[in-house]
């Protein structure tokens, strides 16, 4: 609003200028702040309504050292000062990380990154500095937890993960932080923001729940003969009322991942291109673990050379004596997903939904079948092409009859590239409910 006074309240070397409103006056940044968007759940929604988010009353401008040098502290303190009902504004083109940000204090904050926040690839000093987490050790540069936060504006978040891609080749246990870490959000949103090379995964989203992700765009390219490495676009654990809708995904693992108790969640109008998938999963890997996904909604879905579209993987059994802790043996229940409209271009498996994951001895996975139960799953409407297991275009493989029930697949037109009739691997699934040419 013109109306606005443009008042400088705090000017210290560190700390954010701080409007008291919200203003689209010169302030001497690179930018005017934009306002904040509204994205909404279309055309599906996970049941749950979305925390309404009410407009933000002051600003804070956090300055760009440039160069390279380290923001983390102003970042912190312009979070801290616009916490409860203010906009943290990065309109600048040139913010630098290197130090970890503990964000899990917010409370009804905007954030509108219009410029680059680009991530310092300190190898060494992140192995040891970042925040660190027993699910998948995962590790973290910085966090976001609270509630009713929203971060949008155009910008990029560049987690400079081709020097950690790099170090791979020798040291594949190097502990590489995902780019975005959402630990404990409630309410809240991600729209219109370009998320480029992450070290490991783009989002882990963690005992969060009501967030939608909207309009966003994730790109994993290394520059030389080290591929990007474990890039899933999204992964989401223990969390509730997920929306991720209307993004594109260029990555070379999963696009999105809903890892144990993920739960009401709706994906739709996504396009990834080279991941590996759509995936449930994957589950059931560590003994005396319990692990649910239920009421999953994936709806139009495009699908470029990807190794999978549709994936559900859960791991199987382990023998009674057996040692291994972490490769199968866990229990719990994947229930009530669908996967509505997906169009395949060149992909390896239209569907793979598999509870031998990890087992390629199928009669050893028989024998020891798997603890995660599978229940009412549709696949319905997926067209398009698949070509690289001609002339198989997709696998459903159950341990036991009596583990997979009411697994339904209509209305699917794969094709092979090299026009191979399509045929389709089924074991120890209910092949009438299957209108697909199940071979086995
Ligand atoms: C980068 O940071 C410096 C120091 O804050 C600033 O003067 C400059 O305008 C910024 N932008 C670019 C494009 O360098
Ligand atoms: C991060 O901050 C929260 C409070 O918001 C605190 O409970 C937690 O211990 C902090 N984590 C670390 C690793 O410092
Ligand atoms: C490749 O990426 C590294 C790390 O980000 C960067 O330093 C280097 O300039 C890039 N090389 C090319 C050719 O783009
Ligand atoms: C590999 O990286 C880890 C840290 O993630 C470190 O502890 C270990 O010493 C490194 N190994 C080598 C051979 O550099
Ligand atoms: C999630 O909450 C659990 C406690 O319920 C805690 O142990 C865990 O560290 C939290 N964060 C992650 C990423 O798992
Ligand atoms: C499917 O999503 C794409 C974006 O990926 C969008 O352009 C298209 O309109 C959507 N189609 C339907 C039927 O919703
Ligand atoms: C997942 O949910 C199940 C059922 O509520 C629970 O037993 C299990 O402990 C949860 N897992 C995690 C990692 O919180
Ligand atoms: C199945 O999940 C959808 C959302 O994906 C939800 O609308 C529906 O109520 C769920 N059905 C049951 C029986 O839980
Ligand atoms: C497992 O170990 C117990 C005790 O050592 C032994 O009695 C039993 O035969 C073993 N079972 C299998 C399947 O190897
Ligand atoms: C089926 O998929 C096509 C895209 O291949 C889409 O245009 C159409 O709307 C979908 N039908 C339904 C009923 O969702
Ligand atoms: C597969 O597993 C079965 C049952 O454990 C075992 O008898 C068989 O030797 C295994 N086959 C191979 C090729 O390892
Ligand atoms: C299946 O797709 C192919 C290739 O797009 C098309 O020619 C064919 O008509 C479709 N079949 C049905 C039954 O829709």
């Amino acid at each position: 609003m013109w109306s606005s006074i443009f008042t400088i309240a705090v000017c210290l070397s560190f700390a954010a200028f701080i409007a008291a409103e919200n203003t689209n006056s010169n302030t001497g940044f690179a930018q005017v702040l934009k306002p904040r968007p509204n994205p909404t759940p279309y055309p599906y929604h996970p049941g749950k309504p979305h925390y309404p988010s009410p407009p933000r009353t002051k600003t804070c401008y956090v300055p760009a050292r440039g160069g390279g040098l380290d923001d983390s502290q102003a970042i912190y303190s312009a979070f801290e000062a616009c916490n409860n009902g203010g906009t943290v504004a990065f309109l600048e083109s040139n913010y630098t990380i290197a130090q970890p940000l503990n964000l899990t204090f917010l409370n009804a904050v905007d954030v509108s990154i219009q410029g680059e926040i680009s991530i310092n690839p300190n190898v060494q000093y992140w192995v040891q500095h970042a925040f660190q987490y027993a699910y998948q050790g995962s590790s973290l540069f910085w966090q976001f937890g609270g509630k009713d936060v929203n971060f949008y504006g155009g910008g990029t978040i560049n987690g400079n993960g081709q020097a950690w891609w790099n170090i791979l080749p020798t040291n594949s246990s190097i502990i590489r932080p995902h780019l975005i870490g959402v630990i404990g959000l409630h309410g809240g949103s991600f729209s219109n923001l370009n998320l480029i090379n992450p070290p490991n995964w783009f989002h882990f989203v963690a005992n969060s729940s009501d967030l939608i992700f909207d309009d966003m765009h994730l790109t994993a390219i290394s520059n030389n003969t080290n591929p990007a490495a474990n890039s899933d676009g999204w992964d989401l654990y223990k969390s509730d009322s997920i929306v991720i809708q209307n993004s594109v995904v260029l990555n070379d693992d999963d696009c999105i991942s809903f890892k144990p108790n993920a739960t009401n969640i709706v994906v739709q109008n996504m396009h990834c291109t080279n991941s590996h998938g759509i995936s449930v999963g994957s589950l059931g890997q560590y003994v005396g673990e319990v692990d649910v996904v239920e009421n999953l909604y994936v709806y139009n879905a495009t699908m470029v050379t990807t190794g999978d579209a549709a994936r559900i993987k859960v791991y199987g059994g382990i023998p009674p004596n057996s040692t291994s802790l972490s490769s199968g043996g866990g229990t719990g229940i994947i229930r009530n997903v669908t996967y509505s409209t997906v169009i395949d271009q060149a992909d390896n498996y239209a569907i793979e939904l598999t509870q031998c994951y990890g087992q390629t001895n199928i009669t050893a996975c028989n024998l020891y079948p798997s603890g995660v139960v599978i229940e009412d799953v549709l696949f319905e409407n997926f067209s398009g092409t698949s070509g690289a297991y001609a002339p198989i275009v997709g696998t459903l493989v159950c341990s036991s009859p009596s583990l997979c029930s009411n697994i339904v697949a209509k209305n699917i037109n794969i094709t092979n590239i090299s026009g191979a009739e399509a045929e389709w691997v089924c074991t120890n699934v209910d092949d009438s409910s299957l209108a697909i040419n199940c071979i086995t």
